[in-house]
């Protein structure tokens, strides 16, 4: 069994085999062996993903925040934007993406094989809490330090491509470290860089022993000559740390020479921020007000790995809340709380997804304040992977590109402002500050998939994909018991009705072959909520049968009720 299989009882290679069986997510150019980092959606996949965007889109502009009011007592305003994969490259100078957005990158020199650096992962012991057990470690360093300060204290060392193999390294050796005391070692992992991790003594006491994070660069540097490669594991076989910037990079024009190098985004928040004076002057917006849009962006990531989490293509769903500079923090808790509300509200709710606060070392180079939505994929149990970060950006974006661009960004705030002797205003002027919940599409769906997957060993076919109904690629199927008796020709009927009156959901399926037990173990491989069967009875007295997915329970309703059944399940 696969260990993240052991964690999280899903096993990714289960997953994605359902993915591609059933057309969720195929590779980009499979039939040419593929491109790392690129996948396609098939049928089922690009209605879930289009389901996902549109419950953002209704959720964040349209109705946004379910229609809740703000901080501020007053219903939260957004409009959309659109705006395109490539801009000027001085938008990436002002953003802060042509000199900042790197990746350090490091190489075996053996194999050839290629990480990211700040993927390793190290220890940091502290000291003990001090009412902890007597377990004696009173230093704090590095685990490759050891040497330095438990000379002949070799076994605990751990250098790991990921955090989940650097814990499984570390934990027989830290139980093995402390079996003077009765311990069962305890992992929590706070996010997919950092874990504590507790020893609990005979009375169930817990003590905090250990931090497990990444290496900061600077020390990694030096210290490289003593890290295993994750591929050879040999020391002294990585090349130094090289910074490698992350956007791709395209010529514009005929002329194709390095003059007209361009960008393609990273991100699509900078679209935003260049447009918003824009907005502003076309618009009738006041501030407070977000500006939404979705799109792709491009990121030229060193290791893509776990399936499409990161990816070098992928999709982004990003709001830019604009607000008074004193009421900044109001709303970065607002949205921060909406945002975790949200993925709750579509079916990502219970452990599998925590809120968590970045601690200060970790912030954006913009970021005042950032937390992130946080899901335990199965590659990433017991810890979790980011889907979406709520950043408290300040006024740093607005405030570039008025440096860079020489454009006006402030605004004039005529809420807000001294009152003139004549009763008028003079309003006041200044750069809004920003908060920006910014989600991952892709991501997203991958959660999604992960969380809906789920086994029930008593049906024939177990696989069973427990979609929210809001979100669900496909709403209901109809199903003629046997393909004679007129029976077709009802599931027609309601087919067709069903469909015109759905089809902005997701698709409404009908199918006539198989046993009716095969084709409701297709629906639920696909995550259909609700099944409809025409039988005997509905030609006698018009009632149908409607089989919930998840208990797999069956009730009969009248032929005539069937539309309004799926309008209080499935909304619309
Ligand atoms: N404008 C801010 C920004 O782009 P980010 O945390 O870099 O912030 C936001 O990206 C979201 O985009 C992430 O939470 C994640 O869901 C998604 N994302 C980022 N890089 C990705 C990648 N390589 N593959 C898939 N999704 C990615």
């Amino acid at each position: 069994m696969a260990s993240e299989e052991a964690k999280t009882g899903k096993s990714m290679d289960a997953i994605m085999a359902l993915c591609k069986r059933r057309g969720f997510i195929y590779q980009a150019s499979e039939i040419y062996g593929g491109i790392n980092g690129f996948w396609d959606y098939g049928p089922l996949g690009a209605q879930l993903k289009k389901n996902l965007r549109d419950a953002w889109w209704e959720d964040m502009i349209m109705r946004p925040c379910w229609g809740k009011n703000g901080p501020n007592g007053r219903p939260v305003r957004c409009v959309p934007l659109e705006t395109r994969i490539i801009q000027h490259p001085k938008v990436w100078a002002a953003s802060g993406h042509i000199s900042g957005f790197n990746d350090p990158m490091v190489d075996d020199k053996e194999t050839k094989q290629r990480f990211r650096a700040d993927h390793l992962c190290g220890l940091y012991l502290r000291e003990v809490a001090s009412d902890g057990p007597p377990i004696g470690i009173q230093y704090q360093g590095f685990i490759n330090d050891i040497r330095e300060f438990r000379a002949g204290d070799p076994e605990l060392t751990a250098v790991a491509s990921t955090e989940g193999e650097a814990l499984e390294l570390l934990m027989p050796q830290l139980k093995k470290r402390f079996k003077g005391v009765d311990v069962s070692a305890h992992v929590e992992v706070e996010h997919d860089v950092q874990a504590d991790i507790y020893i609990h003594d005979a009375n169930q006491q817990r003590a905090w022993i250990a931090k497990l994070k990444m290496i900061p660069l600077a020390l990694l540097k030096e210290r490289i000559a003593y890290i295993k490669s994750p591929f050879s594991g040999k020391m002294g076989h990585l090349t130094d740390p090289r910074q490698f910037n992350l956007m791709f990079k395209t010529i514009v024009g005929a002329t194709g020479t390095e003059d007209d190098t361009a960008y393609l985004r990273p991100e699509t928040a900078q679209g935003v921020f260049v447009q918003f004076k824009n907005v502003v002057d076309t618009t009738r917006v006041k501030i407070p007000f977000g500006i939404g849009n979705t799109g792709t962006s491009f990121r030229n990531e060193v290791t893509p790995r776990n399936f499409t989490f990161r990816s070098r293509e992928f999709e982004q769903a990003e709001l830019e809340f604009f607000c008074h500079p004193d009421e900044s923090f109001e709303w970065y808790k607002f949205w921060r709380d909406f945002r975790m509300d949200w993925w709750k509200s579509i079916g990502l709710a219970g452990d599998n997804l925590i809120l968590r606060e970045h601690e200060k070392d970790e912030l954006s180079h913009y970021s005042v304040g950032t937390s992130d939505v946080e899901y335990r994929f199965p590659f990433t149990a017991p810890g979790f992977g980011e889907l979406e970060g709520i950043a408290h950006r300040g006024c740093f974006d607005l405030t570039q590109h008025q440096q860079h661009s020489g454009a006006k960004m402030e605004y004039n705030d005529t809420e807000r402002g001294e009152i003139l002797p004549n009763g008028g205003r003079r309003g006041e002027r200044y750069i809004p500050h920003c908060i920006e919940p910014a989600a991952g599409l892709d991501r997203g769906v991958l959660a999604l998939i992960c969380e809906a997957y789920s086994r029930d060993e008593s049906r024939p076919s177990p696989e069973v994909m427990k979609f929210h109904p809001r979100i669900a690629p496909i709403k209901a199927a109809v199903f003629p018991l046997v393909a004679k008796e007129g029976m077709p020709e009802v599931a027609d009927k309601l087919h067709a009705e069903l469909s015109q009156r759905f089809w902005r959901q997701g698709a409404i399926e009908i199918d006539e072959k198989q046993s009716i037990g095969k084709r409701y173990a297709r629906m639920d491989e696909a995550g259909c909520p609700y099944c409809f069967t025409i039988d005997g009875d509905t030609l006698t007295n018009q009632t149908v049968t409607v089989r919930d997915r998840d208990s797999g329970a069956q009730e009969r309703i009248g032929i005539d009720k069937v539309a309004a059944f799926l309008t209080e399940k499935i909304g619309g």
